[in-house]
């Protein structure tokens, strides 16, 4: 099967920043809202830079022990089996744990000696010491908004990371993506970007999170595959946004008079 490269279009200078970021081992942190592109941008990475990627999704149960390794039994037997980050580590892989700040605090613990210069992991449970493969990088990803006050990564953890910010594109760029991912016309990718930069200027709403990419993508490719325009509007704009009838009801007229 041939490997065809995710498609990624560039919004700043993440492209070289992440280049020269891997060159030098440094741990890697991408911060934005959801549906701004982290998650392909980094399979893009790993993609251009021909690396293994391990994606990690992690939520509140995860602990060390599901990313470095635990014994299982087998028949009569107990043997161990490395986790993802292990495996990564070993095989020089680019590891990524996708909502960092979600997992439990021993996965942070975990990490640390990773994400300094001594690039090893201690496996208690086996008492020795891994050391990463020279090709091994660590990425993870952190949603600042819906996590304020709630799930904070601490200062001594983010400072072992670059970080680079994902935000909305340029309405140009941003309507260049619904296009080359849906195959939708210029004209109606224009209007669905005109429609996201309406509503997330509209922070009166409070919105949690306001109108993603990945929404807009997810509207072209209803009305690409034959939708009526509103339609798609409304159930794959509108409706994922909030549960409110009245911001609903408000949402779909001003929609309805800009497609
Ligand atoms: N710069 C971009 N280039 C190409 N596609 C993009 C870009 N930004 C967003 N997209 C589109 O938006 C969709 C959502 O992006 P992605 O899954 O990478 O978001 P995310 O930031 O990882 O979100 P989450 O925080 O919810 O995981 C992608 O599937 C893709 O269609
Ligand atoms: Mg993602």
């Amino acid at each position: 099967m041939e490997n065809i490269a995710p498609y990624y279009h560039q919004v700043g200078k993440e492209v070289e920043v992440f280049e020269h970021a891997y060159k030098n081992k440094i741990p890697f942190l991408l911060k934005g809202p959801t549906g701004t592109g982290k998650s392909r941008f980094i399979e893009y990475m790993a993609y251009k830079l021909n690396k293994k990627l391990i994606t990690i999704s992690c939520h509140e149960e995860t602990s060390s022990t599901d990313l470095v390794g635990r014994y299982i039994i087998k028949g009569a037997e107990t043997i161990w089996s490395d986790g993802p980050l292990t495996t990564a580590l070993k095989q020089g892989a680019i590891i990524y744990l996708d909502e960092i700040a979600e997992a439990r605090p021993d996965v942070i613990v975990a990490i640390h000696s990773l994400t300094d210069h001594r690039r090893e992991l201690f496996i208690d449970k086996l008492g020795e010491t891994v050391k990463a493969h020279n090709d091994f990088m660590l990425v993870a990803s952190f949603n600042p908004g819906y996590q304020k006050g709630f799930k904070e990564l601490k200062p001594s953890t983010r400072q072992r990371f670059i970080a680079a910010a994902f935000a909305y594109p340029d309405a140009i760029i941003e309507a260049d993506i619904l296009v080359n991912e849906t195959g939708i016309q210029l004209e109606i990718a224009k209007k669905l970007v005109n429609i996201a930069t309406k509503i997330r200027n509209l922070t009166e709403l409070g919105l949690a999170e306001t109108v993603s990419t990945r929404l807009l993508v997810d509207a072209a490719k209803l009305i690409h595959s034959g939708l009526p325009k509103r339609l798609s509007v409304e159930v794959a704009i509108v409706e994922p946004l909030t549960d409110d009838l009245d911001v609903v009801e408000a949402l779909k007229d001003l929609c309805n008079l800009m497609i």
